[in-house]
């Protein structure tokens, strides 16, 4: 049995927008593995690992031409799933079983209009009101807070949750030298507002009409790693729980860094045992995140708190 609980799948690293705060976005740079070595490898990931949750991730992808094979051959498979898309892109997609999409803002400031990320906010609250209405069965928005809309945390889950929409919260992860983060120090929240945004959090999380899939575990330590950000994965597993391919079907030590050992493997030679000692020899030494992925959509969507800070 495999010890990887959440598997990552980059669909793309293309996007149409460019949020201030990422950089996954390299618009000629990275390889994408096509429609049949894409289904292959979802193939892989169900035969090898049959992980609790699968993340369709990118870049954009509603980018991809062939999203509605992925789709339908991803509810073969039979995964518990989730795309997580900005929701800018207009396309009629049938038969999704759990969408995601960015809402950082209900209510954004009007001289933020044009910023891609305030964009995709507007335009991520329509598409998860349009999949509501279609009676997609799991519809989730995904708030990444910062200095500019830490206040806004309450309004935005509160709005989600009189509509049935589940919100995940993560707090902006700024740096030089990621693949992930971008270098938005900025956005990045101070202490006093990550504690302030703690308080609202804890209040919220032991109130069951506000729609959080966070474990709680991670809501109450946003003042402290959600400020410096030095959370440490390899301090708290001597395994892997999550599985992250980049587009071209290579692994990813994590999200904010490629590793010298795990991208020499791919999806489709995978063997675990030599993707977890590859992931701890990269991973170790990393001065960390507050990654919220791991708690948060494993967490709630199983109804388990398993890995706590
Ligand atoms: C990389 S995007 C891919 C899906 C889609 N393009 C979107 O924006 O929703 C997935 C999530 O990562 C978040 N994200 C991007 N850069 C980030 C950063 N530096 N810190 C925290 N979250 C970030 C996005 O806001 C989004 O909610
Ligand atoms: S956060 Fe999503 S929408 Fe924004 S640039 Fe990155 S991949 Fe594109």
């Amino acid at each position: 049995m495999s010890s990887i609980r959440q598997v990552c799948l980059y669909l793309t690293r293309h996007c149409n927008l460019k949020c201030r705060y990422c950089q996954i976005v390299d618009n000629n740079k990275f390889d994408e593995i096509g429609t049949s070595a894409t289904l292959e490898a979802l193939r892989i990931i169900k035969k090898k690992i049959d992980p609790e949750f699968l993340i369709l991730f990118g870049g954009e992808p509603f980018l991809r031409p062939d999203l509605q094979m992925i789709i339908d051959y991803t509810n073969k498979l039979d995964f518990n799933y989730t795309v997580i898309t900005n929701g800018t892109i207009d396309r009629d997609i049938q038969n999704i079983k759990g969408i995601t999409c960015s809402v950082d803002w209900i209510d954004p400031p009007i001289e933020k209009a044009l910023a891609d990320d305030v964009k995709k906010s507007i335009a991520g609250l329509e598409t998860l009101f349009a999949f509501k209405k279609q009676g997609v069965p799991d519809v989730t928005g995904n708030m990444i807070i910062h200095k500019e809309n830490y206040t806004r945390v309450e309004t935005v889950v509160t709005t989600l949750s009189k509509f049935g929409i589940w919100t995940v919260l993560g707090v902006v992860h700024s740096g030089k030298g990621f693949t992930f983060r971008s270098d938005c120090e900025d956005l990045r929240l101070s202490r006093k507002e990550a504690k302030a945004v703690q308080s609202v959090l804890l209040k919220m999380c032991s109130d069951k009409k506000y729609l959080l899939h966070n474990v709680d575990a991670y809501l109450a330590n946003i003042a402290v790693w959600g400020h410096y950000l030095d959370w440490r994965c390899w301090k708290q597993m001597s395994e892997s729980e999550y599985l992250i391919i980049d587009s071209d079907g290579s692994l990813l030590a994590c999200n904010d860094r490629f590793g010298r050992y795990t991208p020499q493997m791919s999806i489709f030679d995978f063997d675990e045992l030599q993707y977890q000692e590859n992931w701890l020899n990269d991973v170790q030494g990393c001065s960390g995140c507050f990654y919220n992925h791991i708690w948060q959509l494993l967490g709630s969507h199983k109804g388990e708190g398993l890995v706590h800070p």
